[in-house]
């Protein structure tokens, strides 16, 4: 089955760069209304203060006015009262006034150089009255010189109290227009005031609203891009599964065609070895029999030296047929079985090389499961060709035993060892196949192969193969044969 090719996922992609430029564009706009906020907000409450500072200076006009016409009030009831009576404790309130008017003007002239530019009508009533008083206090003294019999220039007594009258009516009527219009102005800033509270709430409540918004839509575009993602990401996982299935599915074919494969190798393994052993081999040893008839019948002619040396040969070239057929497939094993043929294997093997060999077999079961005898004993074949070929070692054993429901075959050497995981990617390049045949082998059957090695030390094989359920690859016919 083909693999299905990868499909672009442009939408996915576009969305997941625009994303975070949104949220920060985003965050950005929280900001940036969070600052014009703030900056309203500081410029409110900044004329607020100036407001409500000219409310307070309007107030404190008011009041000084009003203690300066009470002042003037007191000094002039206080000289009426001793004018008239003569009596010396009417003085008092009138010093007292005195002393409070000087001190009253004093504070509101105070208040008054704070006046705006603007209100310089204010500020030239502010001088009338200060004026009318001084003429008033001029006036008074001048009538209480009288009074006292004091020589006062200008000082006639009528005549003058009727003109502190009429300044006491101006200077009240100054005040009350100061006043009035101090109520006014104090009135336009109270409204001032309330409007700019009003608006500064305004801004807060715009704000807050504007920033609302923001999040509103931030949280919008993430819950928009979660959805997004978790719809790319079950597209991915179906299309994952998908894919593991075809994958799977392609193994398993495979597998199978490997498995196929090593049959149909075995099975021309079996008739060469066969045809090498019965029909080679047989023909070699007729062939020698004729040719050791001809050099008996031949032995004095000068022939025989040559019989001889053909005989040699023979014997030679039916020795090699015969270890050829046994390497391709030793018919111990399809007549006896495993142990016994892995035992004869281990003998020759050891004997070729030289090495102390020791083997033990322990199988419950005779019959082996399709397919694990013959993987068993190439594995054998493989691992003991790479001891002679690479190992230099002295000694080897091997074993052979059931465990529970599956083989376990150990071999050990102890030989010079090797870097493994080295050696299996060289193999895995295609510079050799052994160690990676011997693994494959071991999978095919449903088991598992471990070598255990460094250098300097020796190399540890362990093969296990299940005994239990029929190998699925095999078909009836292919497991007859193995
Ligand atoms: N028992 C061993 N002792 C020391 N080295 C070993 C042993 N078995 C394998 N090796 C090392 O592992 C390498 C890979 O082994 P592998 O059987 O895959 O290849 P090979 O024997 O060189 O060639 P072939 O593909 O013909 O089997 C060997 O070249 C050898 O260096
Ligand atoms: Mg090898």
């Amino acid at each position: 089955m083909p693999l299905p090719a990868p499909e672009p996922q442009p939408q996915t992609a576009k969305s997941q760069r625009t994303f975070p430029r949104k949220i920060k564009a985003g965050f950005w706009l929280v900001g940036i209304v969070l600052l014009l906020l703030g900056f309203a907000s500081y410029q409110s409450l900044r004329e607020f203060e100036k407001i409500v500072t000219w409310v307070t200076h309007s107030q404190d006009i008011l009041e000084h006015l009003q203690l300066v016409l009470s002042d003037v009030q007191d000094i002039e009831i206080g000289l009426r009262g001793y004018v008239i009576t003569g009596k010396e404790h009417f003085l008092g309130p009138y010093k007292n006034g005195l002393d409070g008017l000087n001190r009253d003007r004093d504070a509101l002239a105070a208040i008054m150089q704070k006046t705006p530019q603007d209100l310089a009508e204010h500020v030239r009533r502010h001088e009338a009255l200060n004026i009318l008083i001084d003429r008033k206090l001029f006036l008074l003294k001048a009538m209480l010189a009288l009074r006292q019999g004091i020589p006062y220039q200008s000082a006639h007594m009528e005549v003058q109290m009727t003109e502190s009258k009429e300044i006491l009516d101006r200077i009240r009527l100054i005040v009350g227009d100061m006043q009035q219009r101090e109520k006014t102005y104090l009135m336009a800033r109270e409204r001032q005031a309330g409007e700019k509270s009003q608006s500064t709430v305004r801004y807060f409540i715009t704000g807050l609203i504007m920033e609302l918004m923001i999040l509103l839509w931030i949280v919008r575009q993430i819950r928009q891009e979660i959805k997004q993602r978790k719809q790319a990401h079950d597209e991915l996982e179906l299309r994952i599964q998908e894919r593991t299935a075809a994958l799977i599915d392609s193994n398993e074919r495979l597998r199978e065609l490997s498995h196929r494969l090593m049959n149909v190798q075995e099975t021309e393994r079996r008739q060469i070895a066969h045809d090498l052993h019965d029909e080679i081999g047989q023909s070699l040893t007729a062939i020698k029999l004729g040719v050791r008839e001809a050099h008996n019948m031949l032995k004095s002619s000068p022939l025989s030296t040559l019989l001889v040396d053909s005989l040699t040969i023979l014997d030679q070239v039916i020795e090699q047929v015969r270890n050829l057929a046994l390497d391709l497939r030793p018919s111990l094993l399809d007549e006896l079985g495993l142990v016994p043929a892995l035992k004869w294997y281990m003998k020759r093997q050891g004997e070729r090389a030289g090495w102390e060999t020791k083997y033990a077999a322990h199988l419950r079961e005779s019959h082996l499961p399709p397919g694990v005898g013959i993987a068993c004993f190439r594995i054998v074949q493989e691992a003991l060709t790479n001891i002679m070929r690479h190992a230099e070692a002295t000694h080897v054993q091997m074993s052979v035993t059931q465990q529970e429901d599956y083989l376990l075959l150990v071999i050990e050497d102890n030989g010079q060892g090797f870097n493994v995981e080295q050696a299996k990617t060289h193999a895995r390049r295609g510079i050799s196949i052994g160690l990676l045949g011997m693994e494959e082998r071991a999978k095919l059957v449903g088991g598992e192969l471990t070598i255990t090695s460094s250098p300097k030390t020796g190399t540890r094989l362990t093969a296990s193969l299940p005994l239990v359920g029929l190998n699925p690859h095999l078909t009836t016919s292919e497991a007859r044969l193995a």
